[in-house]
């Protein structure tokens, strides 16, 4: 089976992270499957690169093919001065419609991490990515449009200063089923335990706490029969059980390992994505995909790091774990295993780029080329 993946190089760092990602995800699954499957790279412009081609960072052409896609992968993209676009990556998350956010946070043998167990971490988040504080509605202070919302506030019986700034959270049932709707089903194809709710609902009864109802709605109404929630346990189901935001930050630095899956509306899983990932030493290494119904778009989830952009020092990591992800997506889990012990086998032998070098005592410090053909290597 061959299967389409556009690419985006993205600037900064992008191209060489791309030279040393690529030739170890088509490796990964020659070795494991030989002819029988392969990838058909097609480039699409974005960014500088798009800008200096066309005159546009964002081609209608790269929108256009991306609608109709199943599988896409991106470097970095800078955020551009100058343009009328305010994030490429933005701009692409609402055209596109991709609304869940996923990332996977795990532990490689080596890293020297704040805590004392980060090998008990292995979650997925899922975090909402369209609603919640991040739809952007926002009225600075003093300003026609915000006292307009006060008096209308007013009007409604809550009490707001007349100088407040307001900032709205939209939340809707069928943005957060979706969203849980999604994670159970990644829980259940990966065979994980559990699938944690995270809200604030204790004290945003309607948004946040809303938001925990509907998760229990979708998994009673449409998996009824496959999940069943932490008060009544059933053996081999899969657990739906939620947690207050404030009270999961010390579940997973105290008792990590009885998270699998956790499933949370935009601002939460911001903060809860880099704490994990930190937690685990991983934040440069953390890979990234942004989903909609149809389209599977993977992402390095750095940025451009300009300062050392050409200087074959980046970390090709995130891209080159981008790439085990959509193995997994796509159902060929023996090649994204290959890669992740290949990653595993290259950061335990301490040869690792100069952003893991500071965090790895007695290590050997590697340019972006030769971490790549480590791991490839090592595959
Ligand atoms: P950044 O992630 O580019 O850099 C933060 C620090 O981490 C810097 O010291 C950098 O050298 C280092 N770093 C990042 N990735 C690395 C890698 N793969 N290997 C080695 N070192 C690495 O974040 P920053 O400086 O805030 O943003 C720079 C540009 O990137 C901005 O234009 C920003 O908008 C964009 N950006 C794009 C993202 C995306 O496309 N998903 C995500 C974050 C930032």
């Amino acid at each position: 089976m061959q299967k389409r993946v556009y690419w985006i190089q993205g600037d900064g760092i992008g191209a060489e992270c791309w030279k040393a990602a690529r030739p170890v995800i088509d490796a990964a699954v020659a070795k494991e499957y030989g002819q029988e499957h392969s990838f058909e790279w097609v480039e699409l412009l974005a960014g500088e690169k798009a800008v200096q081609e066309t005159g546009t960072p964002l081609p209608q052409e790269t929108l256009d093919t991306l609608a109709h896609a199943e599988l896409a992968m991106k470097g970095p993209l800078g955020t551009p001065v100058g343009h009328g676009i305010r994030s490429l990556n933005v701009a692409l998350r609402r055209t596109l419609d991709l609304y869940a956010c996923i990332r996977p946070i795990q532990y490689f043998d080596g890293l020297e991490t704040p805590v004392k167990h980060p090998e008990r971490v292995n979650m997925v988040i899922f975090r909402e990515n369209t609603e919640d504080v991040y739809a952007g509605i926002e009225y600075a202070a003093n300003t026609p449009e915000a006292r307009k919302l006060v008096e209308l506030l007013e009007s409604l019986g809550a009490k707001v200063a007349p100088d407040a700034a307001i900032g709205l959270k939209p939340m809707t049932e069928g943005g957060s089923k979706r969203l849980v709707r999604r994670a159970i089903r990644f829980a259940l194809d990966q065979k994980r335990a559990s699938v944690t709710l995270v809200h604030k609902g204790n004290i945003m009864k309607y948004t946040e706490g809303a938001f925990r109802q509907w998760g229990y709605d979708v998994a009673a109404q449409e998996f009824g029969d496959l999940t069943c929630t932490e008060k009544e346990p059933q053996d081999g189901k899969l657990i739906i059980k939620d947690r207050i935001a404030d009270a999961m930050f010390q579940e997973a630095l105290l008792h990590p390992e009885q998270y699998q899956i956790i499933a949370t509306p935009n601002l939460n899983g911001d903060y809860l994505s880099d704490a994990l990932a930190a937690q685990v030493g991983g934040l440069g290494l953390a890979p990234g995909v942004n989903m909609s119904d149809t389209l599977a778009f993977f992402e390095a989830t750095h940025g451009t790091a300009p300062t050392i952009a050409g200087q074959d020092k980046a970390n090709p990591g995130s891209l080159i774990l981008c790439g085990a992800l959509m193995l997994d997506h796509v159902g060929w889990h023996g090649a994204a295993t290959r890669i992740r012990a290949a990653v595993n086998k290259a950061i335990a032998a301490k040869t690792v780029t100069c952003d893991l070098a500071g965090q790895i005592a007695g290590s050997t410090t590697v340019g972006c080329t030769q971490f790549g053909e480590l791991v490839l290597a090592g595959l």
